[in-house]
């Protein structure tokens, strides 16, 4: 069994918010259920990590990876770095 993979987004902090946060959370959404992994992912909508100055702040554990000005382009990968994709779903350009 896989374990579970959580993905913390700063989508209510004034800055992250300001810098598209909101954004990056639909599009990992979005990405994790083209993956078909939602069994494997749980996304968490969390207040400021109090990271502001690097936001859009992503958080993901259990690998306790910060990524840093997170655009929407980076969510898919993101998603496939940490979560075993199943065979037969597409991969990163
Ligand atoms: S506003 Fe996102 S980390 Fe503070």
């Amino acid at each position: 069994m896989s374990e579970k993979v959580d993905i913390h987004v700063c989508v209510f902090g004034k800055r992250c918010a300001k810098r598209g946060s909101r954004e990056n959370l639909e599009t990992l959404k979005r990405c994790v259920n083209e993956l078909g992994v939602q069994d494997l992912v749980v996304i968490h909508e969390e207040d400021c990590l109090s990271l502001c100055r690097s936001g859009p702040n992503v958080f993901v554990k259990p690998a306790y990876v910060r990524y840093e000005h997170v655009c929407p382009e980076q969510c898919k990968g993101i998603v496939e770095t940490h979560v075993k994709v199943p065979k037969g779903k597409a991969q990163s350009d």
